[in-house]
């Protein structure tokens, strides 16, 4: 497939996904294969010294969707057949000597934004959480001090109803500028 072909069909499926809020409770787990596959787009991803300083604990069943509610207590996460909690290994990521600014959390960013992408991909809902609390969810679900949780990411075939959030973005002009910085 050549470049111009190829396009239209990648800007389509960034534009797709969007933060699902709304989970079919019709549809209450999730094949472990769709899991897994996702999570290869992660896999894949690119990372600063190809340090892959990830891991992806996947959580689901009642027990659990009350751990993540202890951390994010927003009902509509409850709504959610399945959780990947992202982990930055903080003894992997690539540390910048220069400033010593750790790459985790921009390693992290991308590899699960790949994942995002394949679930949209693959019909699938997701929404990127971060505003949890993280010594609750360490706590939750015995994180080791070596990882940071990074993001939880519901996953679930999103609700009949749950309306595609509006993209509110922008524009090119406003974060685009050529040749050097002006203002
Ligand atoms: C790093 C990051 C953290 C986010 N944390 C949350 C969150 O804690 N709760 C939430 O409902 N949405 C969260 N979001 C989703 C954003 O609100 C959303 O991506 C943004 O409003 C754009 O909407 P869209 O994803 O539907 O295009 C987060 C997104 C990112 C990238």
């Amino acid at each position: 497939m050549s470049t111009l072909e190829s396009y239209p069909a990648f800007i389509n499926l960034v534009k797709e996904r969007y933060s699902c809020r709304a989970y079919d409770l019709g549809r209450t787990s999730l094949d472990h294969d769709l899991i897994t596959a996702v999570i290869d787009a992660a896999r894949l991803a690119p990372s600063a010294c190809n340090r892959q300083p990830w891991l992806f604990v996947v959580v689901e069943g009642e027990e659990d969707r009350r751990k993540i509610f202890s951390a994010y207590q927003r009902d509509w996460i409850l709504s959610a057949p399945a959780y990947i909690i992202a982990l930055g290994d903080k003894t992997e990521g690539w540390v910048r000597p220069f400033d010593k600014l750790s790459h985790i959390g921009v390693d992290l960013g991308i590899a699960v934004e790949h994942l995002c992408l394949a679930a949209a991909s693959l019909g699938l809902g997701t929404c990127w959480v971060c505003n949890f609390d993280p010594a609750v969810l360490r706590e939750a679900f015995s994180i080791p001090e070596r990882y940071e949780p990074v993001a939880i990411i519901p996953i679930g075939w999103p609700a009949p109803d749950s309306p595609a959030t509006e993209k509110h973005r922008k524009s090119p002009e406003q974060i685009i500028q050529w040749g050097g910085f002006t203002h």
